[in-house]
């Protein structure tokens, strides 16, 4: 089934959250010279159109990114995030997970991105091509029409072995739970100082049954690098009927660092979004260095 489509809801509050944790340990890598390699198992479109039907059905990006419009700064994840998107914004877009990627990665880097449905990954094409047609700059950046899971395992590990991996399922079957759970197991087999960034919506009681697949996932991946937490950004309060009242992600082996500067910008976040916005983040494993 792949009727999901990432243009309904670019800019949301999950994106927000999502993309500021991606580029965080985007920003950790590039603290050394040598190069880094990034997976990102569901790329989608690569960026979205504002004014498109699909984002303009429930203007999601009014309740997310357009709230931070006139926030200035003050921590360093933000900015670096709020500088990419800002012009982007004002052109009328706003990127993927992709269109972070390409922005912000450099010439000794590569990037691997998959997405399997039939018109999103024409869309991922056009969308990167000033950047996969370049030379230098931009790193070594490759686009494959297929399953993300089944490519990350093929994939991995990676040559050099310094990089990340972005799962960001739609999560419309049941199985999708249990299935990133199982190919994190085989890719740390091979990869285990894999830097991972597994997003996950936060659903309410009506939808019981995924949220306890949620749980059990993230319960199981976080077992498998040498440190874990996870960080959660909820927009509501949980009641029964709440839907999605907020997403979160799972980061196995993250950056030092990390913890603090997704928080600080999270704060500065919640305190755009309104009094209901709130964030926590929890240690889920914590090895002695
Ligand atoms: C939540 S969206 C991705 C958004 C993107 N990561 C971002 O942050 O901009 C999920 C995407 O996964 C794609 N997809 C669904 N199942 C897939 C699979 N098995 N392999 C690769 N892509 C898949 C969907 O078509 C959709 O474009």
């Amino acid at each position: 089934m792949l009727s999901y489509r990432h243009a309904f809801h670019a800019g949301n509050h999950a994106d927000i959250l999502k993309h500021l944790a991606w580029l965080g340990v985007i920003s950790h890598l590039k603290r050394k010279t040598k190069p880094f390699v990034v997976f990102d198992t569901h790329a989608g479109a690569g960026q979205y159109a504002l004014n498109s039907d699909q984002a303009q059905l429930n203007r999601e990006y009014d309740s997310g990114i357009t709230r931070l419009e006139n926030v200035q700064p003050a921590s360093a994840l933000l900015s670096d995030y709020m500088s990419v998107v800002t012009p982007m914004i004002e052109a009328g877009i706003y990127p993927g997970s992709p269109g972070l990627t390409v922005r912000t990665m450099r010439g000794q880097d590569a990037a691997h991105m998959m997405e399997l449905h039939p018109s999103e990954f024409p869309a991922l094409q056009t969308n990167l091509a000033p950047f996969t047609t370049a030379q230098g700059q931009s790193g070594s950046i490759h686009l494959h029409h297929r399953d993300g899971l089944e490519g990350l395992v093929a994939m991995t590990p990676p040559t050099p072995n310094r990089g990340a991996i972005l799962i960001d399922p739609p999560y419309e079957v049941k199985n999708e739970y249990k299935q990133v759970a199982d190919t994190l197991k085989a890719v740390f087999q091979r990869w285990q100082n894999a830097q991972v960034v597994v997003w996950y919506p936060l659903l309410s009681e009506r939808a019981k049954e995924k949220a306890e697949l949620c749980l059990n996932m993230v319960h199981e991946i976080s077992a498998l690098g040498k440190n874990c937490f996870k960080a959660e950004f909820t927009i509501t309060e949980n009641t029964h009927d709440a839907g999605m009242y907020g997403s979160g992600v799972c980061i196995i082996n993250p950056a030092w660092q990390l913890d603090e500067h997704l928080t600080q910008s999270m704060k500065e976040v919640c305190k755009a979004m309104g009094p209901e916005a709130g964030f926590s983040l929890e240690w889920l494993k914590q090895e002695e260095a």
